[in-house]
């Protein structure tokens, strides 16, 4: 059996600054994870405005790594190793919480293990699930939208994602074209609730390309040109005209994930343990639905880890780099912290960066 091993993660590549202690041994069992995000900072802005992100993170870093161990009732001295996010994202954050990890790995003397923040989402359903390899990882959210076969520890095959917007971030412009609260999607998944998908014939881009790439950022712009003909017409919408357009929008959003994940199940040449979805995105109950049906015709389990673990988090990351010390992947002392690391180098790159900065 593998020997028990207790590790400190650290994240914060994006807009969470997160701390968590995760310990492994028969099973895994999460000691604690803390997660401090900065919606309330960036909501001026629009997006993540990646210097108040990096101050923030430099500024927070120190108390949450304390309170995560402090819930785990351990010091320090008590934890076997310390994994922190190396990339990607933006790169002012990533820098915060690397040299912290530095710092805390030559005070100690403990292991410094280096994780690529994608490898930590595409890894959780081994730690939630305890899954075998290989299976199908689709990861949606506000800055990602990628399926990767999940073959090892450090293999990864990205089978396509998106060339411009995440899902995510098509949810957000569309809650901001109709004047709805961010984070979009849980806002305009409660208007869709109330609305006729089929009222508006919004694009579903890409289909007829061969494989898995997708496109979000047209059928926004298919939004904002039904809304401004409404306005035209009217001189403004209706509580139902939003509603309408919440639905149809969401509507092209599934048709879009479904479809391409059945051609991902079809052409990731292996039989997976299971369908995997992480990130925001996965929230949204129309969307999980027919990711849940895409499953069940292609007879594989669907595994879908609590939001808390889909989303941005340390816990993740101490897992992946516990995964790593397992499998005996060293990383380098010199490692450098990476604004882009895609998860599998052989992939063409993918143009879209997502809401977030520049992503894998
Ligand atoms: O994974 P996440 O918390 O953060 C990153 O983007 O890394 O995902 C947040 C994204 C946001 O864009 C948010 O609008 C979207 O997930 N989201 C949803 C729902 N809940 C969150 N999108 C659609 N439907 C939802 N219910
Ligand atoms: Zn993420």
């Amino acid at each position: 059996m593998d020997r028990t091993l207790t590790l400190l993660g650290i994240e914060s590549s994006c807009d969470d600054t997160a701390a968590a202690v995760v310990r492994a041994g028969g099973g895994a069992k999460i000691l604690s994870s803390v997660v401090l995000g900065q919606t309330a900072l960036h909501a001026d802005f629009g997006g993540v405005v990646p210097e108040i992100a990096a101050r923030a993170h430099a500024e927070r870093l120190d108390g949450v790594v304390e309170e995560a161990l402090a819930q785990a009732g351990l010091g320090l001295a008590e934890v076997d190793g310390i994994a922190v996010t190396a990339g990607p994202g933006l790169i002012g954050g990533v820098l915060s919480g690397v040299m912290l990890a530095r710092g805390l790995a030559a005070a100690t003397g403990k292991p410094l293990v280096a994780v690529n923040h994608l490898a930590g989402h595409a890894l959780t359903p081994r730690l939630t699930d305890g899954i075998a390899f290989p299976y199908l990882m689709l990861l949606v959210s506000g800055g990602h939208c990628q399926f990767l076969a999940v073959e090892g520890v450090d293999r990864f095959r990205r089978l396509g994602g998106t060339i411009d917007d995440a899902p995510g971030e098509a949810f957000d412009k569309t809650a901001k074209l109709l004047a709805l609260p961010q984070p979009g999607g849980p806002a305009v998944e409660a208007e869709a609730a109330l609305g006729d998908a089929k009222r508006f014939a919004f694009p579903r881009p890409l289909l007829d390309r061969e494989g898995c790439d997708m496109s979000f950022s047209g059928l926004k712009t298919a939004l904002l040109r039904a809304r401004d003909a409404l306005v035209a017409e009217k001189g403004g919408i209706t509580v139902q005209d939003r509603r309408d357009l919440c639905a149809g929008f969401q509507a092209a959003v599934a048709d879009v994930l479904a479809i391409k994940t059945a051609r991902a199940l079809e052409l990731c040449g292996m039989r997976p343990t299971a369908l995997c979805v992480a990130g925001g995105v996965a929230a949204n109950q129309m969307i999980r639905a027919r990711l849940v049906a895409v499953a069940e015709r292609a007879g594989v389990p669907f595994l879908a880890p609590p939001l808390r673990l889909c989303t941005d988090n340390a816990a993740m990351i101490a897992w992946a780099g516990i995964e790593r010390l397992r499998a005996g992947l060293e990383t380098p002392p010199d490692f450098a912290a990476r604004p882009r690391w895609p998860l599998d180098d052989r992939a063409p790159a993918l143009l879209g960066s997502g809401k977030k900065g520049a992503k894998a």
